[in-house]
């Protein structure tokens, strides 16, 4: 009988891609994949710690799987990720049940990890950030049945945002080589995979200084160019290195998705020097004028905070006044909290919570109203959508636009992972619903059409 692994992941795209590697490692070494975790030899837990949110929720799992552990002889549990990096045997002491902790950069120890708990036992801490990080493994069949995938072209971030724990828990920037990622593409592409989302904490640093793609505009060029893709996106950009060449492929790239995430964190010059970004509100707005200019139609998404310390009530305005000005597509909003070690942390004064929930709420009442507004004015266009699947309630067809908007529409005699047009009967605030137009019939550019 095969042996079974279970993986839950919280967090970012990042730990998304880390769970697949190891799932594909694991799938290597004879394992299978289980959805119920009680069925399980091996349970990983993949955590996140950018916040308190998921650093609560990871810890209440963490604690529900050792219970759930309990006493089956030979299950092996362990934590992966950015808060088991962060807190490294810590979490033993906390949890006793757990067998292994393997920070980001250590995942390629799974194998030996197992091996050495189920014949030696004891506990394994692996946190070396200094290591490289893994690289893929092509597992051939892994990928069937998936549109989309990510993949991982840097790692790590020297940007050191006073409030953000990414630095310590993910390490230095390092890049990987272009010719790894293009295997790593090809071998996506060959097993179905439509579109690919290339991952870096910070993709505007990619550097690659031994050969002759060694930036990631030239990256970009060279996976545009891969036979069998359609869609090319990227995330994340820091706006203080989004180059002027990086923005014209927007223009340029016929498979590069008319989308960016692009995060602004705060719209007051103070609060924005507080947290270290090293931009100004008026560069943000030159920004995404800029991208509006290349490609008049591009999505702009965002993340920010509320309650930086020292935050006043006419910071958190010129936020406000910010999402008014740029008119973001979505926009993620969190209340700002501490993170352990981080610069931020040790900063005066603190906002209170009441103020946080206040600010949030009328963050999003106004981002809601703007989202809507925008979808709306999508109804009666004609879009292309990369078919995705069933759609979540059942009943039609789901897919995503170039721009990132979910699709919803009739059940087609159309295969998963085609391009097609659908014309637009409603929009709601988190999907579009609409009737297929036809299918695309060249590979070709990912825009709307009408
Ligand atoms: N508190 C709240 N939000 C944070 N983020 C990062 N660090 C913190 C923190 N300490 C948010 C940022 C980032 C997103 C992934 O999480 O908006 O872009
Ligand atoms: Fe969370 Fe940041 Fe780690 Fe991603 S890199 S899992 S967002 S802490």
């Amino acid at each position: 009988m095969s042996k079974k692994f279970f993986i839950t992941t919280m967090g970012c795209q990042m730990n998304e891609y880390d769970s697949d590697f190891l799932a594909q490692t694991l799938v290597r070494s004879g394992y299978r994949p289980v959805e119920d975790p009680s069925l399980a030899d091996v349970i990983l837990i993949n955590t996140c710690t950018v916040r308190a949110k998921p650093e609560q929720k990871a810890y209440s799992l963490l604690g529900r799987m050792s219970a759930m552990k309990g006493g089956k002889p030979g299950v092996v549990l362990g934590v992966i990720g950015c808060l088991a990096q962060q807190q490294g045997s810590e979490l033993i002491k906390r949890f006793p049940k757990l067998d292994f902790v393997l920070g980001p950069r250590a995942l390629s120890k799974i194998n030996d990890t197992i091996h050495r708990l189920k014949t030696v036992g004891g506990k394994v801490v692996a946190t070396d950030l200094t290591a490289e990080p893994p690289q893929s493994v092509a597992c051939q069949g892994y990928f069937h049945g998936r549109i989309s995938a990510y993949l991982s072209v840097m790692e790590g971030c020297n940007n050191f945002c006073s409030y953000c724990i990414v630095p310590f828990v993910r390490g230095r920037e390092i890049s990987r080589s272009p010719d790894a990622i293009l295997l790593e593409a090809k071998n996506l592409i060959s097993q179905g995979v439509k579109e690919i989302t290339l991952l870096g904490q910070n993709v505007n640093s990619y550097r690659w200084k031994h050969g002759k793609r060694d930036n990631f505009v030239d990256l970009l060029r060279a996976l545009n160019d891969l036979d069998g893709l359609l869609r090319l996106r990227f995330t994340t950009s820091h706006p203080k290195d989004l180059s002027d060449a990086l923005i014209r492929c927007f223009g340029d790239l016929d498979r590069l998705c008319p989308h960016i995430h692009l995060p602004f964190q705060a719209g007051s010059n103070s609060v924005l020097q507080g947290m270290r970004r090293n931009y100004t509100r008026e560069d943000f707005i030159e920004l995404t004028d800029k991208l509006r200019r290349v490609l008049p139609d591009i999505a702009i998404t965002s993340d920010v905070m509320v309650g930086f310390p020292g935050e006043l009530e006419n910071d958190f305005q010129m936020t406000l006044d910010l999402v008014k000005r740029v008119q973001f597509d979505a926009l993620f909003s969190f209340k700002y909290s501490d993170r352990r070690g981080t610069f931020a942390e040790k900063m005066l004064p603190k906002v209170n919570e009441v103020d946080k929930s206040l600010r949030l709420l009328a963050l999003q009442t106004l981002q809601r109203q703007i989202t809507l507004r925008k979808n709306r004015a999508l109804e009666g266009r004609v879009l292309e959508v990369l078919v995705e699947g069933p759609s979540r309630r059942g009943g039609q067809l789901s897919g995503r636009t170039g721009s990132n908007k979910i699709v919803n529409f009739n059940i087609d005699n159309i295969m998963l992972g085609s391009l097609v047009h659908v014309k637009i009967k409603r929009a709601f605030l988190n999907s579009l619903r609409g009737n297929i137009r036809g299918e695309k019939s060249a590979v070709k550019a990912d825009r709307e059409v009408a």
